[in-house]
């Protein structure tokens, strides 16, 4: 009965001191959302279980190694046992009854990250190969950014144009995948202000490591401020064709891959584009005028420029006039 009471007391000091140090490592990024509350703490009892598992399997092992050592000299067999009876009933009610109450404990929170409020504010998120892009319908604005209100819960209704990607959020703990060809939504009540980032979470192609946006949580102040300078850059956009042609850029997510600085990215920066000689993968050279642009953005695959892969740009079906304000808008990236 010694060796009993002494395992016992080395699982329980040994649990103890497992479920604080991987406390202390800190697993978590912050808590920014309501609905991370109920998570974290769905979280923290399994790394009780967990810490108290890891004891029961390890302490019992480690001291039999030690104090239960062949002894010098000995080679006889050890005691035969056959069966436990109620060893073997404890073994399999136990476990039954800690699978039951998580398995309840894990219903409970998924409910509480479900809950529904009617006045949540929608934004349409759509995701494409390798951007994100907000549009909060009721103000007709699209941006890179996706800026919250603490304290209201928002309905991200998400769609994607290509691929399977997945919203991820780390510090609100909730991760929805975005599926083509139908809405998945995603609901979250930011609790702090900050600024995080959305990373996509489903492997969807050669940049999905890249895929990365903006995401602010302001104070409804600010907020409001944001939504009205938005609003006026956006209507005072719409009235040039290069205007026109940003917003379209913006909302047909050409910038995930084509940057406005300079820098190399999936597909070949914009700046100083318009006009220049562009060195093309079978060693010819081509200059970047209205055609060789037109014929870009409907067959991306017409002409091979050398240095980018030639199958990841898809054809973007736009009418002239759309096409004609994105080259006025390319004009303006000197
Ligand atoms: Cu989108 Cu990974």
């Amino acid at each position: 009965m010694g060796h009993f009471l002494i395992v016992g007391i080395l699982v329980i000091a040994v649990s103890v001191l497992t479920y604080f140090g991987l406390d202390a490592v800190g697993l978590m990024p912050v808590q920014a959302s309501a609905q991370a509350v109920s998570i974290d703490w769905l979280w923290n009892w399994e790394i009780v279980a967990i810490s108290f598992l890891f004891s029961l399997i390890v302490v019992p092992m480690t001291y039999s190694l030690i104090v239960f050592r062949r002894k010098k000299g000995d080679t006889g067999d050890g005691e035969h046992i056959e069966g436990n009876t109620p060893l073997e009933i404890a073994w399999t009610v136990v476990p039954l009854l800690i699978v039951l109450v998580f398995a309840y404990m894990g219903a409970y929170s998924l409910g509480e990250i479900r809950r529904i409020d009617p006045d949540a504010l929608v934004i349409n998120v759509k995701a494409q190969q390798f951007v994100w892009t907000f549009e909060y319908p009721e103000y007709g604005i699209i941006s890179k950014e996706l800026h919250l209100p603490l304290n209201q819960q928002v309905l991200l209704k998400m769609q994607s144009a290509d691929v399977i990607h997945s919203f991820w959020v780390p510090e609100f703990r909730i991760k929805q995948d975005v599926v083509p060809g139908r809405v998945t939504e995603y609901r979250i009540t930011p609790t702090l202000l900050g600024d995080y980032k959305v990373r996509c979470a489903e492997l969807c192609g050669s940049s999905h490591a890249y895929m990365e946006g903006p995401v602010i949580v302001n104070t409804q102040a600010e907020y409001d401020t944001w939504i009205s300078e938005q609003a006026v850059i956006a209507a005072e956009a719409a009235k040039t064709p290069e205007g026109q042609g940003e917003l379209l850029t913006v909302k047909n997510g050409c910038i995930g891959c084509h940057s406005l600085d300079g820098s190399k990215m999936t597909g070949p920066t914009w700046l100083n584009l318009y006009g220049s000689d562009v060195k093309l993968e079978d060693g010819s050279t081509v200059i970047a005028d209205d055609a060789f642009i037109t014929e870009s953005i409907l067959y991306p695959q017409a002409k091979e420029v050398a240095g980018f892969a030639p199958t990841v740009m898809p054809p973007y079906a736009l009418n002239e006039t759309e096409i004609a304000n994105i080259i006025a808008y390319l004009k303006t990236l000197k």
